[in-house]
């Protein structure tokens, strides 16, 4: 399901909040235990969020800990933290985790979380690999640098110009030709990845297995990403999520697109064989007793994407192989992403399927509220109906206790997550617990914060800066100077 029909804003759902005593008795403030040795003490899930306020190393910073310090202060049951790059090479203000150098700064994190949520809340950290996404560039550097200038091109110059001469152009004169060319000219004589490359940025695919790299890839993510779960365990994180959903590395090579001929692509089997490698490598490296758990998608929402049969059935194979849970996502795929402005990087959250990853209040009939339910609860029926006790997790939407009750009562998940309304009010698990429903500062769904994602910025809540005083030295700001870094403080006696 996508976006269909017209638009419709959406007012956010009534929330009637529960006493003390009926949080108490709830589903969703109830234990669950996730792997052989793990309790959560509630089914309360805040999914990984991306705040960019690593250094540009990779290294956890003090700006990091806050971020992770005031999620703690709300005590979920579990905390992920963020995606992390297991591999040792630059990539950003992301947190990365591919080299045992990154050990001593997670372990800060992991105290700081057991600090702040007093030991009640169980966390893991989402481990990812993605390949190459470079900016949209200017398109004199792209013609003067980027463009590999082949034989097939110089052929199709000389077919759309009628003139055989092209075949045998220097280098430095088709250059200099296609900077000034027209569109059509470009169009019809470019091919479709150079035509991207020029429009949207150069983009590697896992089925460039032209690309030495991208063809080792089956042979070098088990390692990796097993050396990044055991660093996340001497870390001393509760569990580790593989990271096998929206645009990167392995959603890629779960997905109907995947062409690779190497036994790695084409049909479902071979689509789930390298996730599945990693996998086993992983559980091999931390043993039975640590939690693995894979976040993936119900549905890529793409044309010719994987669909919920596919993800119902890779789910069952993720169930029979031993994974500890799985996390449903949905979308966010970079097929169907926006074009860039120039000097920046495509995001794969501005498409049809990045809307079904994060929806807004802006919607179709269905809303956005609690919309990705469904794909995780025909993925829990069939991992049931095979026989595997696997917890699912849901998310996308997700702003009343209401809401999280209804889905586990009807058995549509097992815990319930909550990104961007944790993100509104970190506090808001805590209230609800302690019968302070009423004080919980909604999201409203209209993704300032996923804005400051895209453009890689300190990702921070517009509800925090409606009132704070910016010359309160208590007050910490962003580095624009501009916005509240962390939510207000919340204690229970407070108004
Ligand atoms: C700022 C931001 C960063 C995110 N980063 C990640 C990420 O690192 N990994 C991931 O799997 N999902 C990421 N997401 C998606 C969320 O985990 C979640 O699936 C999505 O926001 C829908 O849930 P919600 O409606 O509760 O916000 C991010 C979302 C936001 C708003
Ligand atoms: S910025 Fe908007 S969408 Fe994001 S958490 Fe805050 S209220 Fe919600």
């Amino acid at each position: 399901m996508s976006l269909s029909g017209p638009r419709v804003r959406h007012p956010l759902p009534a929330a009637r909040w529960p006493t003390r005593e009926e949080a108490a008795g709830s589903r969703w403030f109830s234990p669950i235990r996730i792997g052989r040795s793990l309790t959560a003490a509630e089914r309360t899930w805040v999914p990984a969020m991306v705040p960019w306020r690593a250094t540009d190393d990779g290294l956890v910073t003090p700006e990091v800990l806050d971020w992770y310090a005031r999620f703690a202060d709300g005590q979920p049951g579990v905390l992920v933290v963020e995606a992390t790059g297991i591999r040792d090479i630059a990539s950003g203000p992301l947190l990365r985790i591919g080299d045992d150098r990154f050990v001593p700064g997670l372990r800060t994190l992991v105290d700081t979380v057991r600090e702040h949520s007093r030991g009640r809340t169980r966390l893991f950290i989402q481990i990812l690999d993605f390949v190459t996404v470079r900016r949209r560039p200017e398109p004199e550097r792209f013609f003067g640098r980027y463009l590999e200038v082949t034989d097939a091109l110089r052929g199709q110059l000389a077919l759309w110009l009628d003139d055989p001469r092209w075949r045998e152009a220097p280098d430095q004169r088709v250059r200099e030709f296609l900077l000034t060319a027209d569109r059509v000219t470009i169009e019809t004589v470019l091919n479709d990845r150079e035509l991207e490359a020029l429009d949207y940025g150069y983009r590697e695919r896992i089925w460039d297995t032209h690309l030495p790299h991208i063809k080792a890839l089956p042979l070098v993510l088990p390692g990796l990403f097993a050396s990044a779960a055991l660093r996340a365990r001497e870390a001393g994180f509760d569990g580790v999520e593989l990271h096998y959903a929206h645009a990167y590395t392995m959603a890629s090579f779960l997905s109907r697109l995947n062409v690779r001929r190497d036994g790695y692509g084409g049909s479902r089997e071979n689509r789930v064989r390298l996730p599945l490698e990693a996998l086993a490598a992983v559980r091999a490296r931390v043993g039975d007793d640590y939690v693995v758990g894979i976040r993936y998608l119900g549905d890529e929402v793409i044309e010719g994407g994987s669909d919920l049969d596919d993800a119902i059935w890779f789910g069952v194979q993720f169930a029979g192989a031993g994974v500890d849970y799985l996390s449903v996502s949905k979308g966010g795929r970079f097929e169907d992403a926006k074009q860039p402005k120039i000097g920046e990087a495509v995001y794969p959250y501005t498409g049809p399927s990045g809307y079904e990853c994060m929806p807004t209040v802006i919607s179709d009939a269905s809303g956005p509220f609690g919309r990705n339910v469904p794909l995780a609860a025909a993925i829990r029926r069939a991992i049931r109906g095979a026989g595997w006790q696997t917890p699912v997790v849901t998310s996308g939407g997700i702003s009343t206790f209401e809401q999280a009750e209804a889905i586990l009562e009807k058995g549509e998940a097992d815990c319930v997550a909550a990104a961007r309304q944790t993100l509104a009010d970190p506090d808001w698990f805590r209230k609800i617990r302690l019968g302070y429903g009423d004080r919980v500062r909604r999201c409203e769904f209209t993704n300032y914060c996923e804005g400051l994602d895209q453009r890689h910025k300190q990702v921070t809540c517009k509800l925090w800066d409606r009132a704070f005083d910016a010359a309160d030295p208590a007050v910490r700001l962003a580095s624009d100077g501009r916005r509240r870094l962390s939510a207000p403080p919340w204690s229970p006696s407070e108004d």
